[in-house]
């Protein structure tokens, strides 16, 4: 069963906790005139995901649907949101459109820039592009400018079915699980790329004051430092000298 949280005005998380993981799935409905939906989910969880958003809001009046990167988490009930939510609009890398997403939703999808902005109504989002951060040529993010919320994908990744929001140390427990998963098949979860400070850096200027998390709490506090502090942890476990290959 999905649990909702409204973690900043009109954001709310609706997750979902997968014990064959040990690992949260969130879905981030932003309330505005024109809703938006962050990650669509699994196709598996989409009939779960779609009930939680009912309750918030008519599914069908959704405007616009995006997601970080091509990968099943992300975007894989995209086609079932879109049978729901005709209307709405796909928000993606211009790379994400051209590689993946416009031969898989049969349409063009609304491919961002890096910096460009679209209006919902009270809220506006600031597209980023990322690449290869988390993972994927055609990742990004997404920061809503007026609550100053970033959308951050799997960035600052936790284990286990915790609490919606934290304050705490959101890096460490991250750290932890990134250096959990070098063991097994998870490994190399991120790679530490020539952009990955660059990338970083960008988002934390941006001074975000809420992180909506993919897997695990979403954290409110100094995000810039956590960003800062992120980078050097994804330096110390996927850095060159800490590869597993
Ligand atoms: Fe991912
Ligand atoms: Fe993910």
């Amino acid at each position: 069963m999905a649990k909702t949280t409204e973690i900043a005005p009109d954001i709310y998380r609706i997750s979902i906790f997968a014990p064959w993981g040990d690992l949260q799935f969130n879905h981030f409905l932003i309330k505005d005139q024109e809703p938006v939906l962050f990650h669509t989910g699994l196709r598996g969880m989409f009939a779960e995901v779609r009930e939680a958003v009912s309750e918030l809001s008519d599914p069908s009046d959704l405007r616009h649907i995006s997601f970080s990167h091509f990968e099943s988490d992300e975007c894989g009930a995209l086609n079932e949101w879109l049978a729901v939510a005709p209307q709405a609009d796909v928000v993606c890398s211009q790379v994400g459109a051209i590689v993946s997403v416009n031969d898989f939703i049969g349409r063009e999808a609304r491919a961002l820039a890096d910096g460009e902005l679209f209006v919902t109504g009270k809220y506006r989002f600031r597209y980023c592009q990322t690449p290869h951060l988390p993972h994927g040529w055609d990742a990004g993010v997404l920061f809503e400018e007026t609550q100053k919320t970033l959308l951050c994908s799997d960035l600052f990744h936790q284990t286990g079915d915790v609490e919606p929001l934290t304050e705490s140390d959101v890096v460490g427990r991250s750290h932890q699980a990134m250096l959990n998963y070098q063991g097994g098949i998870l490994a190399d979860y991120v790679p530490y790329t020539c952009l990955t400070s660059k990338n970083l850096q960008k988002l934390a200027e941006l001074k975000p004051k809420t992180l909506a998390i993919m897997h695990g709490s979403s954290f409110r506090g100094d995000c810039a430092g956590a960003l800062a502090e992120l980078d050097q942890a994804f330096k110390q476990v996927f850095g060159r000298e800490n590869a597993t290959k």
